[in-house]
């Protein structure tokens, strides 16, 4: 059978991370896929024992990314691409790993140079809102590009990953009918795939697809069937386990949604308050996630994805505890300057994504007209314009 052809488009710290352990699992089943692995790059310079070269050679050369993934060896066969139309070429699985600002000029550019049948996995956490309209990224990916596209979301601290530490994570993905020839997953069908490639039914079973707008044209029959078993197959690996599932919404708002209370809980924190405050946030924080995806994906929404799911309580706990938004959000308190200044002035070109996602949530519930509704996800918000102080989250739950 043909084997499929990866690409990711992205490569900052967990594009890059993505990018590696695809390619040693494309490189380690040559029967699945073909090896090499085209990472596009957003190009720039980068300085370099005192001369200026570009981010693409660096990495063909040194096979690391030094700007966004130091001191971690890349497998060769993960080749650095400035262009993203030749990145996707002829690729029938394209990764999407991004910040999610840029998804809308991304996928302009991408448009009519996708195969009619690729298939599409967003590893982004992000939403995309226009006035009241609100929606996933990984639906927006399939809208433009006109292919289906699943989501990959968990508590995933790239650096770790990148190191070799063990973690989990979880994919969602519908197979598209008439991809396989005899499906075993339906959009009301979910598997548990593990790292050694064994199926077993899993307990989240409910959730269904929104509907899709797009006709789409089935993976022809010549390739290596694309179900949840190869999927897996491209992103376990002994220190990455891999939970397939069909709940694209609840994956999808997990990672999106945990970053604004991480960026709440790094304000309580900076403010030097404790861990039961912190946990108040975060109890707080997820009922709102729940309440938001119930209101507005009443019939897509699994609630037991956040409750058992790497995406949901797992992405939640090590965000508050560890990733970015929560560290650098503390220290803003902690300096007394705002996160958007820490994000300019700390992060070497790294993205805080729940700055946007704050920004076009709390734009959404008041096109809605609901915000009084989500107290902790408008705090935030105006925390971040500095009309809110952080002392007064404790008011907002008063009754
Ligand atoms: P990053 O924040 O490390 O890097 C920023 C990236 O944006 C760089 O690759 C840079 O080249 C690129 N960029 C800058 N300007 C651009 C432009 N105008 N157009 C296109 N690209 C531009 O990125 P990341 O950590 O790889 O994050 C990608 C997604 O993965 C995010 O949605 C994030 O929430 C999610 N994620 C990150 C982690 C993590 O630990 N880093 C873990 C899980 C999920
Ligand atoms: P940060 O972007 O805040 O580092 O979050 C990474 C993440 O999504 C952890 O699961």
């Amino acid at each position: 059978a043909r084997k499929h052809k990866v690409c990711v488009i992205g490569s900052g710290n967990w594009g890059t991370t993505v990018a590696k352990l695809v390619a040693e699992n494309t490189g380690e089943h040559p029967e699945l896929f073909e090896r090499d692995v085209q990472m596009w790059v957003y190009e720039e310079q980068v300085e370099l024992d005192g001369q200026k070269h570009k981010l693409t050679e660096v990495i063909n050369t040194r096979h690391e990314n030094v700007k966004y993934l130091g001191g971690i060896t890349l497998p060769p066969n993960v080749i650095a691409n400035p262009s993203l139309q030749d990145t996707v070429k002829d690729a029938s699985i394209i990764i999407f790993n991004f910040p999610h600002e840029f998804i809308s000029n991304i996928c302009k550019q991408l448009q009519g140079h996708v195969l009619p049948y690729a298939r599409g996995i967003s590893c982004i956490k992000g939403v995309t809102v226009t006035d009241d309209k609100i929606e996933l990224i990984c639906e927006y990916i399939g809208e433009t590009l006109g292919i289906y596209c699943g989501a990959l979301s968990g508590a995933n601290i790239a650096s770790e990953i990148a190191n070799e530490e063990w973690c989990e994570t979880t994919i969602a993905y519908n197979v598209p009918e008439g991809d396989v020839q005899t499906a075993t997953t339906t959009t009301t069908t979910t598997t548990t795939t593990t790292t050694n490639g064994t199926s077993s039914p899993a307990t989240n079973g409910t959730a269904k697809t929104p509907p899709s707008k797009t006709t789409l044209v089935p993976v022809p029959q010549t390739y290596v069937p694309l179900d949840h078993t190869t999927i897996s197959s491209l992103f376990s690996r002994p220190y990455f386990t891999v939970s397939m599932v069909s709940d694209v919404v609840g994956v999808s708002l997990g990672g999106a949604l945990k970053n604004i209370v991480a960026l709440a809980c790094g304000f309580v924190e900076g403010n030097g308050w404790n861990q039961t405050a912190k946990t108040a946030v975060m109890r707080r924080g997820m009922l709102e996630i729940i309440a938001f995806a119930r209101a507005f994906f009443p019939d897509a929404i699994d609630p037991k994805t956040l409750w058992e799911e790497s995406a949901g309580w797992g992405d939640m706990i090590v965000s508050c505890t560890s990733a970015r938004n929560w560290r650098y959000s503390k220290m803003a308190v902690e300096r007394g300057v705002s996160v958007q200044e820490i994000e300019r002035t700390e992060l070497n070109g790294q993205k805080l994504q729940g700055i946007s996602t704050t920004r076009e949530v709390a734009s959404f519930l008041r096109a809605k007209g609901v915000e009084e509704q989500y107290p902790l996800f408008m705090a935030v918000d105006g925390i971040l314009d500095q009309k809110v102080k952080v002392e007064d989250i404790p008011k907002l739950f008063r009754k």
